[in-house]
């Protein structure tokens, strides 16, 4: 059954016809949005992670047809122009990106976690936790982790 949705894309109104059967990732990628990457298609690995609505999901099982009407932000979006995002700077900045197929999912969760907890505190179990449903196969996390810290704790980084 095909039915039409319309959301917002990265601060872009759109409007698609979609297969109802079609999970969120599919259809992004179908229209452009390559950095949702997905790995192991079931809920595992978040590499096909965005925002909808600011919350983190996993694309791969996410029906696309839930996402009508709502805010989706892909990585696409976080940087502007040629100004990549605080997130994402951090991670280039710590090394955080190797094989770079996990960094968009992941990105999105840590912009989520630090857009939460700019000004308050975190510990690094906080940080582990929140990215808890990512697998990186690369960088062993420590890296992702002192990025995050990086963007909230940028005076400390700068000492
Ligand atoms: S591809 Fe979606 S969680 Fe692994
Ligand atoms: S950088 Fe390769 S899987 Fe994370």
């Amino acid at each position: 059954m095909i039915r039409t949705i319309t959301c917002t894309i990265n601060s872009k109104p759109i409007t698609w016809q979609i297969d109802v059967r079609m999970s969120l990732a599919d259809v992004l990628r179908a229209n452009g949005f390559t950095s949702v990457k997905e790995g192991c298609g079931v809920g595992e690995c978040g590499a096909c992670a965005v925002l909808v609505d600011d919350l983190v999901v996993d694309s791969c099982i996410y029906l696309a047809i839930w996402a009508d009407g709502s805010n989706i932000r892909t990585v696409e979006g976080e940087a502007k122009g040629d100004q990549l995002s605080e997130v994402q700077q951090a991670y280039l900045d710590t090394g955080s990106v190797q094989c770079g197929f996990c960094t968009p999912g992941l990105v999105m969760t840590s912009t989520k976690f630090v857009e939460t907890h700019k000004g308050g505190k975190v510990s690094r179990d906080m940080i582990r936790r929140a990215h808890g449903g990512h697998i990186c196969r690369c960088t062993g996390y420590e890296s992702i982790i002192r990025a995050v810290e990086q963007c909230l704790e940028p005076e400390e980084k700068n000492r």
